[in-house]
């Protein structure tokens, strides 16, 4: 159903219910369906009732975008319809009906170091007067390489604009340093629109990941898909010596939260050494682990690193840095590579625009001050979520690395992709979203991820825990 369709039947009283929706299944997360419905009705009576303008203007669809959304993941907010936002600022965002909401979604990580952090503002400023695009370095740039080799280890760094694209590059340097064509991923993950990453495990088999637009290959030609955290899978997989690399995050953060067991990233590593795989670390949203991302907090050793959404503190970048011994292999093959396109790069990346962003975002914003105060802040809005899920005696858990942390309408802890997909309880969610907006807290639409800024105040953290606990008492009642 489109949101135009929402709005309407919601103007005519025909909001469908939980109910309906999931085949009337008795309980959702220990939740009962009836309790739900009820409370996703009077939450999006009240939103509509609350956003007269935002209705106007957007209601039934934006006019001119396809399906009435700029952008398709716009339909994905639990609301009747989106807002129009007005301002954001620091960890607070505005809309047009006046209405302020403390904002934990963060541009989904985007801005998980405040909205427009001044630093950055300022060299944005500073930079838009001298040139916003030139395909050539500036001084920033040569501050920028150096600020990357110091904050995450890697001495060989590229810059693109998407986390997607910096990882579409790595792939290929590692596909062409070692000669091997075929990928691994862990179940459940997510790493942009990569096309060989959309790869699934579908009752126990790799298949295609279900629903992909115009996809026309069999995707797992080249891609082998095993369990997170299942090491015999993994040895298994890489034993036959054709896998070029290995990507994941470190915590698979892209379905319900999955943390590594004790000793899996070990494993992984001495696994990929021993079978002559490359390991991409893709730190895009683990970023929140602490400065330097999960890979200098926990001490890993990968031979490729990508970084984007934040890295530039809102400014469209991203990063892709490597090992010495990556480098000098790439070298080697570039010599062997025939004249001609390598496949890799976009006009607008390595900007002075996001250079400029970076180097004020790496060198004031991304610091090791602002994680401890981020890292405090999250362990207090933890702490407060699971003491209101023990005391509504929900089978619920919380989930938190650094300064990100999740709440999970199942039992937990999760251990692999299987389990997370299991775990989403996607109308409970909806409504819990839906509810929080109402009471001024928005978080991400896709998961139950709450990203905690520089810029958040304990007074946020306060509310948020609250609603959540206003909410709980509604569904547990
Ligand atoms: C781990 C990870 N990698 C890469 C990406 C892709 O980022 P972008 O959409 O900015 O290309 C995402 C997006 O959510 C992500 O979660």
């Amino acid at each position: 159903m489109t949101i135009a369709d929402f709005s309407r039947r919601w103007q005519e009283g025909r909001i469908p219910s939980v109910g309906a929706i999931m085949k009337k299944p008795k309980t959702i997360g220990g939740v009962a369906a009836a309790r739900i419905d009820a409370l996703m009705r009077e939450e999006s009576k009240a939103y509509a009732e609350a956003h007269p303008k935002s209705r106007a203007a957007a209601g039934s669809g934006i006019n001119g975008f396809l399906f009435g959304h700029p952008m398709h993941w716009m339909a994905d907010w639990p609301m009747p319809f989106p807002f129009l936002v007005k301002t954001a600022s620091g960890a607070s965002i505005t809309d047009i009906d006046g209405h302020e909401l403390d904002d934990f979604c963060l541009g989904d990580t985007g801005s998980m170091f405040g909205h427009s952090p001044p630093p950055v503002a300022r060299a944005i400023r500073r930079q838009a007067r001298h040139g916003l695009t030139y395909m050539l370095p500036d001084e920033d740039a040569v501050e920028v390489g150096s600020l990357l080799v110091d904050t995450f280890g890697l001495p060989h760094w590229q810059i693109a604009t998407t986390a997607t694209d910096a990882n579409r590059f790595a792939l290929r340097v590692a596909r062409a340093v070692t000669g091997r064509d075929r990928i691994l991923v862990f179940n459940g993950c997510y790493h942009g629109t990569v096309d060989e990453t959309f790869v699934r495990l579908v009752d126990g088999k790799p298949a295609n990941r279900p629903g992909l637009v115009g996809e026309f290959r069999d995707l797992t030609a080249r891609a082998s898909v095993i369990e997170f955290n299942d090491i015999a899978a993994l040895e298994k997989a890489l034993a036959g010596q054709d896998i070029a690399c290995v990507i994941t995050e470190p915590v698979l953060t892209n379905s319900c939260m999955v943390l590594p067991d004790p000793g899996f990233h070990k494993a992984l590593r001495a696994l990929t050494r021993k079978y002559g795989t490359l390991l991409l670390i893709d730190e895009t949203h683990t970023i929140s682990s602490g400065h330097g991302g999960y890979t200098r907090t926990f001490g890993l050793k990968p031979d490729l690193f990508v970084l984007g959404k934040p890295v530039a503190g809102g400014v469209p970048a991203s990063v892709w840095g490597m090992s010495d011994d990556v480098a000098s292999h790439f070298r080697e093959s570039e010599k062997r590579r025939e004249a001609g396109h390598s496949g890799m790069g976009t006009t607008l990346s390595a900007n002075p625009l996001q250079f400029a962003a970076m180097r004020a975002c790496l060198s004031q914003v991304m610091t090791p001050k602002a994680y401890a105060r981020m890292d405090r802040l999250a362990a207090r809005l933890a702490a407060g979520l699971e003491d209101s899920i023990r005391r509504h005696r929900l089978p619920w858990h919380v989930s938190r690395v650094g300064a990100r942390v999740e709440f999970i309408c199942a039992p937990g802890p999760l251990k692999n992709g299987t389990e997370a997909e299991r775990a989403h309880a996607p109308a409970l969610e909806h409504a819990i979203h839906l509810a929080l907006v109402n009471r001024g807290i928005l978080i991400a639409p896709f998961h139950n991820m709450m990203l905690i800024s520089p810029a958040t105040r304990k007074r946020q953290v306060g509310r948020l825990v609250s609603a959540f606990d206003d909410i709980a008492a509604r569904l547990a009642a």
